[in-house]
């Protein structure tokens, strides 16, 4: 059982990437059903092909409002028969049909540790505020911008001389761990929404290896493979 999933995407893709390499290895239990960017020059449209995915370019620009443009991304995903939706660095807040449509399959990441620089430019808001742990939260997706109920994050150090290129290096290398970790989850059913919070549903996994990881926390643990 694989879960089909869409990636909306707005930018370079190396999560899209890391989930692709996932997928290929035979660790993460999905199937990218579509990757729709709504921007032209996306590098992450050149990584789908070059897998041999399904790709559609929607710019917000050629649409007259922002309920058109949702409808017409909301048509490219279901056509695509996705059953999940999977944001990464897709730069465009979801309407509340498209939630409401895929409520409780559609997870996003974020570059900081929510709730706290929530935004644009997370990287860049943490450095320069003088932060000194920083990191990554993937979370599912409501009305509300980087806000809805929490999967996983990532802790990395932040130093004195970062700024938002040093720092999201740091923190871009566990985006590409925990994404396709809580995609699986999300996949295999282990995930369960209880208010604002979420339940992982123990499994008798082996832990991932982290001997050569950076200095991090990350909650809950991944597991073997990723
Ligand atoms: C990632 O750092 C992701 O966390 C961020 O955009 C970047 C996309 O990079 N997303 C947001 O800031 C969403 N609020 P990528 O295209 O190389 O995956």
């Amino acid at each position: 059982m694989t879960l089909p999933v869409a990636v909306l995407v707005s930018g370079s893709g190396s999560n899209l990437q890391a989930i692709i390499d996932r997928i290929e290895d035979g660790v993460l239990a999905a199937r990218i059903t579509a990757v729709v960017s709504n921007k032209a020059e996306a590098y992450a449209l050149a990584r789908a092909q070059n897998h041999g995915l399904a790709t559609a370019l929607l710019p917000h620009a050629a649409f007259p409002d922002r309920s058109a443009y949702d409808a017409a991304l909301l048509a490219a995903v279901r056509d695509s028969g996705a059953e999940a939706v999977v944001l990464a660095g897709f730069m465009r807040l979801l309407g509340a049909d498209f939630v409401a449509a895929y409520r409780d399959r559609i997870l996003n990441i974020h570059p900081a540790l929510l709730p706290g620089f929530p935004g644009l430019a997370a990287q860049g808001q943490a450095a320069g505020y003088g932060v000194t742990i920083a990191g990554a939260t993937v979370h599912f997706v409501d009305e509300k911008m980087d806000n809805g109920p929490i999967v996983i994050q990532a802790a990395v150090p932040a130093l004195p001389d970062d700024d938002a290129q040093s720092l999201g290096g740091r923190i871009m290398t566990l985006e590409h761990r925990i994404y396709p970790q809580a995609i699986h989850w999300l996949a295999t059913g282990r995930l369960s929404i209880h208010g604002r919070k979420t339940r992982l549903a123990p499994a008798d996994m082996p832990k991932a290896d982290m001997a050569d990881a950076m200095p991090c926390l990350v909650s809950p643990a991944l597991e073997a493979g990723f």
